[in-house]
């Protein structure tokens, strides 16, 4: 009784304090990102005349500077374009491990450390974001590479007010930050405090950088100046990463994987990323039952949802890799699959889940803390593309005068079976690390089209619950007819199979809460669960709508 009282206490309060919604119009074009400048940096591509992927591509390197906890040219990505063409392409810019990996590298003493994959210089994966945004700008932009890293060069000169967000996830990680000299410059005052919400921060470092390979190229940073400090550094501070491993990183052009559902095209990421894969899966599931008869956030449609979450996540601990070196079975999107995996749901009681096999498992097979932001123009061009550095400031390590934060997406492979990661994620072989191969992710850039018109692109930040927040925020629109605002601030659960819990926004009802307690969910609450961005086409069809995520500080910007 007294949780019940708590849960319900906590509702009221949730209510009356309830994510505001950022929602923006546009006719020429769009962009929702989780900052201001960097949405603005979006729209001035477009309007010096880029397009979409432009508007990608500025918004990308801008939050390198503005938001660069979160992403950065130290990271990777994935980008989902639609060109006016009609045609789709998906660039893989995902960190690769460096060619000296080891399958145990972080195994002492019998044991996965992941101190050792989230800290320090063997957490660092060959950063791809750059290679990707420059792939991306040549198959499909206007502008140059140049244009827009001078651009952000600028604002990283200038500076900005640092803003709450930023200055608590700094205070968050100053321990770990303060380990290294290059990030000790950087975000440490001449007295050693931090700095603070509201102080002017400026990266002369980073503008330097971006201004060396706007005028050098690529090649400053994959092999020249930038690669030769970071081999320097490393081998100084026990790291592997080399000059080779930078020179040999390549941006790879991917198949995307795509589902229909309900009459929707939904266009998704392949592995390495796990989020299209499991995207899918889930929506063919939930195709199978009519989720708008079982009502928006009613304990009856979220028990399914959770439980499609639940057997999607089950497989992914046990089938997903970088598809150049496990293979990854197509059957995990067929509609044969998700039926097997329907028929296993019961609606009244939760069920307990091992992976499943699809059909033709070994034949049939894919070969070869984050942010997400969306673009489309009036062209048709349609951008979805997450980027990240992993977990806050990544490594921690910024390379000593480059200003650049490298990431630590070693962590997203399996250390070692069985032991979680950051995010609590397991498993197995499939994951395992090998030099060259790309750690497992779950960033999802997605578009969604009706009649091979897109309608809506889309993705989110925040680890595993990406996919789930991807998945939520479709079935809002797609099923339950919500405005995209309304759609991105509805309350959220995460299921990922383990820990077995269902992890949900204090703002759910209270009768769903119980609803969902009697059919033997275990909730673990918590105030917010992720941020999402998303851009959709109009009901008339005649202008753009766009929406940042309201639990963060992101906005949407037309023109
Ligand atoms: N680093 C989080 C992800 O890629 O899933």
């Amino acid at each position: 009784m007294l949780r019940r009282i708590a849960v319900l206490f906590v509702t009221f309060t949730f209510i009356a304090c309830s994510f505001g919604s950022e929602v923006a119009t546009g006719t020429n074009g769009i962009v929702a990102s989780v900052n201001d400048i960097a949405t603005r940096a979006g729209i001035d591509a477009m309007k010096r005349g880029g397009n979409a992927v432009d508007a990608a591509v500025a918004t990308a390197l801008t939050l390198g500077v503005v938001d660069g906890y979160n992403s950065g040219i130290g990271g990777g990505c994935f980008i989902l374009i639609r060109r006016s063409n009609g045609k789709f392409l998906a660039i893989d810019g995902r960190e690769m491990a460096p060619a000296a990996a080891t399958h145990d590298m972080f195994i002492r003493n019998g044991k996965g450390d992941t101190e050792l994959s989230q800290t320090g210089p063997l957490a660092c994966g060959v950063p791809g974001a750059l290679a990707a945004y420059d792939l991306a700008l040549r198959k499909a932009g206007k502008l140059s590479l140049r244009d827009h890293l001078l651009y952000a060069a600028q604002i990283a000169d200038d500076g900005f007010q640092m803003d709450s967000g930023y200055a608590h996830t700094l205070q968050h990680t100053a321990d770990d930050l303060k380990k290294f000299d290059g990030s000790r410059a950087v975000y440490f005052k001449a007295d050693g405090s931090a700095y603070q919400k509201g102080d002017l921060f400026r990266q002369s470092d980073l503008a330097n950088t971006y201004r060396q390979v706007a005028k050098h190229g690529l090649k400053y940073f994959y092999g020249g100046p930038f690669a030769q400090a970071t081999e320097t550094w490393m081998k100084r501070n026990g790291g592997i990463m080399t000059v080779r491993d930078l020179s040999n990183y390549k941006s790879i052009l991917r198949e995307p994987i795509s589902t229909m559902y309900r009459g929707y095209e939904v266009v998704s990421f392949p592995p390495p990323s796990s989020g299209g894969v499991h995207l899918l899966e889930m929506l063919n599931i939930l195709e199978t039952k009519d989720l708008k008869v079982l009502g928006a956030g009613t304990a009856d449609s979220l028990h399914l949802i959770a439980e499609s979450m639940k057997l999607a996540f089950a497989d992914r601990a046990f089938w997903l890799g970088d598809p150049d070196f496990v293979e990854v079975p197509r059957g995990l999107v067929s509609k044969d699959y998700a039926h097997k995996l329907a028929a296993k749901i019961d609606m009244q009681h939760t069920i307990k889940v091992e992976h499943g096999t699809p059909d033709d498992a070994s034949e049939n097979v894919f070969r070869k803390h984050t942010t997400h932001f969306s673009t489309a123009d009036c062209e048709g061009n349609w951008v979805a593309c997450t980027a990240t550095v992993n977990t806050s400031f990544g490594s921690k390590v910024v390379i000593p005068g480059t200003g650049v934060v490298l990431n630590d997406e070693m962590d997203d492979f399996s250390v070692q079976p069985g032991v979680a990661n950051f995010f609590g994620l397991v498993g197995n072989e499939a994951n395992a690390v090998a030099p060259g191969k790309r750690p497992l992710s779950s960033m999802t850039p997605t578009i969604v089209l009706k009649d091979g018109n897109p309608m809506m692109s889309l993705g989110a930040a925040g680890g595993p619950t990406i996919i789930s927040q991807t998945l939520l925020n479709i079935v809002n629109v797609l099923d339950f007819g919500m405005p995209l605002d309304k759609a991105l601030a509805a309350p959220r659960i995460h299921q990922q199979w383990s820990p077995d819990e269902l992890r949900a926004e204090k703002s759910l009802s209270t009768i769903a809460v119980d609803g969902l307690e009697e059919r033997g969910h275990k909730f673990k609450f918590v105030s917010g669960l992720g941020v999402s961005q998303a851009v959709m086409r109009s009901q008339d069809g005649k202008s753009f709508v766009g929406a940042a995520d309201p639990r963060a500080g992101g906005t949407a910007r037309g023109w």
